[in-house]
């Protein structure tokens, strides 16, 4: 077959990565992205590490409102479907490049794939549950990393073309951890000891675009009581500046988005992860690291039941209490598949469900 994949954030260039490798032993595959993540560090880092292949098309949207964002994208994705006439479109996860590039095959009638289908936060404030609403109704193909995933389909009405593969997020981890533990040396030049910090992201919406939450979140993250890392997203480090908040972070390393090496050897090596990230929490529960996600609900819940990841809203005192307090039990069981989700894709793609 020949796919098409649309990717554009850092977390997409991520998934592709194990996906792309297996996919391309057997189809052809024909790169999209689309601009939505262009500073090197959000993009060119991990095409270099991952060995993921060129982009055959990049699109160069770059930043804007999510209307603008989306509206370009479809545009120039819908240009690239109609030159490329392709059996299939694939996407991931829950961005605006991937609704945009769902959006546009399907106004051609081309097949969508979506990968990490199935995902709900119940938060239709989130533009992510919006994005993942849409493109699963746009889908024909629907990847489900998680039980709950398929349940939350049928939910919906969605019963055929769904297939539960596991996470493609745990193959790249498994991938690249050992490779990780031998390349990367981030614990070293930031002078970090292994287990004497505690690492940290901040990037989702409702946390950099709210005032209050933001304060509350840099209050906790300020009284730490061991050393924070804190790899921190451009869009978090505008705001941060434009609110006047920089004298919160003078106890926090704080430290420009890392490549995915030194990301996983900082994740294998923190006491505990504090995040309000959505890959990052499955990465916490995959390197069997305590996970403190700073929103009001998740979509990765079987973290949650299971007790290896607890939710503390954007509350200072919640935050801190559980970075002190918060205490999986022994027992960790298999959420995400076995590492094979990539294969268990390609070899499902194109039957019938
Ligand atoms: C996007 C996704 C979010 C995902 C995240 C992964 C949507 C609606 N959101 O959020 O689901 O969790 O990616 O990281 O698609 N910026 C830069 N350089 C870059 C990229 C962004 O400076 O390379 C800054 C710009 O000021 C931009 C802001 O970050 O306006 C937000 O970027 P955008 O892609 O709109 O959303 P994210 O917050 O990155
Ligand atoms: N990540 C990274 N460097 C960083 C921060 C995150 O490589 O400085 C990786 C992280 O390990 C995970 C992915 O980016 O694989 C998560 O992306 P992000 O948090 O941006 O988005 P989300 O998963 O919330 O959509």
């Amino acid at each position: 077959m020949k796919i098409a994949t649309v990717v554009g954030a850092r977390p997409q260039f991520i998934k592709a990565a194990p996906v792309s490798r297996v996919l391309r032993r057997a189809h052809q595959e024909i790169l999209i992205h689309t601009g939505q993540h262009y500073d090197a560090n959000m993009s060119d880092i991990f095409f270099d590490e991952l060995h993921i292949p060129r982009p055959d098309f990049h699109l160069g949207i770059g930043s804007g409102r999510h209307g603008a964002q989306t509206g370009s994208i479809l545009e120039k994705v819908e240009d690239v479907l109609i030159q490329e006439t392709p059996d299939a479109l694939l996407v991931y996860g829950d961005t605006n490049s991937t609704l945009a590039g769902a959006l546009a095959a399907s106004k051609l009638h081309i097949p969508v794939i979506h990968i990490e289908a199935g995902l709900r936060s119940f938060n239709r404030r989130m533009p992510e549950e919006i994005n993942r609403v849409l493109t699963d109704h746009l889908s024909s193909r629907l990847f489900c990393p998680t039980e709950t995933a398929v349940k939350n389909l049928a939910a919906e009405g969605i019963t055929k073309g769904v297939f539960q593969n596991g996470d493609v997020m745990y193959d790249a981890f498994l991938y690249n951890l050992e490779l990780a533990k031998e390349k990367s040396n981030i614990l070293q030049t930031q002078g970090l000891n292994p287990k004497s910090y505690v690492l940290c992201t901040i990037h989702r919406a409702e946390n950099t675009d709210d005032p209050a939450r933001l304060t509350q979140i840099l209050k906790a993250v300020s009284k730490i009581s061991v050393p924070v890392v804190l790899p921190l997203h451009p869009r978090t480090r505008k705001i941060v500046h434009q609110l006047g908040l920089t004298s919160l972070l003078e106890r926090v390393k704080v430290l420009e988005p890392v490549g995915y090496l030194d990301m996983i050897a900082l994740e294998a090596n923190t006491l505990k992860l504090v995040t309000d990230s959505g890959g990052v929490q499955k990465e916490a529960y995959f390197a069997g690291v305590p996970c403190i996600t700073m929103r009001d609900e998740t979509e990765w819940v079987e973290t949650v039941e299971v007790g290896w990841n607890c939710l503390t809203g954007a509350d200072e005192e919640k935050i801190l209490e559980a970075v002190e307090r918060f205490a999986p039990p022994e027992h960790r069981p298999t959420i995400f598949g076995e590492g094979k989700a990539a294969e268990q894709f390609v070899e499902m793609m194109d039957k019938e469900g």
